[in-house]
């Protein structure tokens, strides 16, 4: 079998710090525990602008076409001297709709070892475990007309539009019932349908998807106020959550707060699935780049690992190696492992290559699952 080709592009802020952990891991358990992958990089973000004169310059495009998938670092810092034209054209967002990358994965999840350092009460979050699916390519994120236009009487009008034909909903929702056919089994739409039309086709879709192809699944629907709520009173009651692009973009961080950090989510944005079984994929830390951080060497590549660990399971089909790789981070935890983010008051703290190592250290000694 051929190596599995993996492009991996650092991008600005603690991206290249994060993703430079996650290689170190890729790289440990490719070859050695599942098929052989080929790591490769290309010039994106800021410095390829610095260098290139483009953010994402065509040939890292290109490769992007190419690759079995893509492992992604982080976009955004400061772009005051880029043109709008090109930072738009250069966005993790284009990256997204050029690939047509439509279901984004952000599962969420309670971390025991991190009690101290998460907002939520043990009782209310142990055993929280949701596959959070954003739909990732349309909405208000790309919907047109947009633009800030000066109307006639000088006053300033900004325009966004909400806009979902029935296909893209139906794609999203069908991705969302096929995860939760391998998990609970439950699948949470939500949407703000007592309010807005699109919201309504998007509950009338899945609920007609629902009847036709999955009633086998447990379909329950929420309006996504009430849904900010239930995250956090009371996440264990979700298993798979099913949304449109901005409530998926807003609700992830609320699931932040679940797993204790930012830094802790990982995310795997996917497109359709082709003839041979395979699908475009880019997988990227929730986190972002953290601008205010770059360079210490203190970012949680966490996130960056668990993404690393999504691309095994879904790019590359090794179930057991994805889990080998989110039981060692799970360990690390165990062992005390802290990034700045997740530490306790007084509990001692370590930087992104130190968490490294503790998820490395963990994955040699790794001996299996616990029974
Ligand atoms: C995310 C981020 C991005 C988004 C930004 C950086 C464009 O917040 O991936 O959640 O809004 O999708
Ligand atoms: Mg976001």
């Amino acid at each position: 079998m051929n190596a599995f080709r993996m492009l991996v592009l650092g991008g600005d802020g603690v991206g290249p710090e994060v993703i430079e952990q996650a290689l170190r891991v890729g790289r440990w358990i490719a070859g050695r525990h599942t098929r052989a992958i080929e790591f490769f990089e290309e010039p994106y973000g800021l410095s390829a602008f610095q260098s290139q004169g483009e953010i994402l310059p065509a040939r890292t495009l290109a490769a992007a076409r190419e690759t079995d998938a893509i492992l992604f670092g982080a976009i955004g810092g400061d772009y005051a001297g880029v043109p709008v034209a090109q930072r738009r054209e250069g966005s993790v967002l284009r990256l997204r709709r050029e690939l047509v990358l439509f279901a984004n994965l952000r599962p969420v999840q309670y971390w025991p070892a991190l009690a101290a350092s998460c907002p939520l009460r043990p009782e209310v979050a142990t055993g929280t475990d949701i596959a959070l699916v954003r739909e990732n390519v349309g909405g208000l994120y790309f919907g047109q007309p947009r633009g800030i236009e000066t109307l006639p009487d000088g006053r300033r009008e900004a325009v966004n539009t909400l806009r979902y034909a029935s296909d893209e909903i139906e794609r999203v929702a069908r991705f969302a019932f096929e995860l939760a056919r391998s998990r609970g089994a439950r699948v949470c739409s939500v949407d703000k349908s007592n309010v807005l039309e699109a919201g309504v086709l998007w509950r009338q879709t899945v609920a007609a998807l629902h009847v036709r192809d999955y009633a086998d699944v447990a379909l329950t629907h929420m309006l996504v106020d009430n849904c900010a709520m239930q995250l956090v009173r009371d996440p264990r009651q979700f298993d798979v959550i099913v949304t449109d692009n901005m409530f998926g973009d807003i609700l992830s961080d609320g699931g932040g707060a679940v797993a204790g950090s930012l830094g802790m989510l990982p995310s795997a944005s996917l497109g359709a699935l082709q003839a041979d079984g395979r699908r475009r994929a880019l997988y990227e830390p929730v986190h972002g780049s953290a601008p205010d951080i770059e360079g210490k060497g203190i970012a949680n590549p966490i996130g960056a690992i668990l993404s690393l660990a999504l691309a095994l399971r879904h790019s590359v089909g090794d179930e057991a190696a994805a889990a080998r790789v989110e039981r060692a981070v799970t360990r690390a935890l165990e062992s005390g492992a802290r990034t700045a983010d997740i530490a306790a008051p007084g509990e001692a703290v370590i930087g992104s290559t130190a968490m490294g190592d503790a998820v490395l250290a963990a994955l040699q000694a790794d001996s299996g699952p616990r029974s």
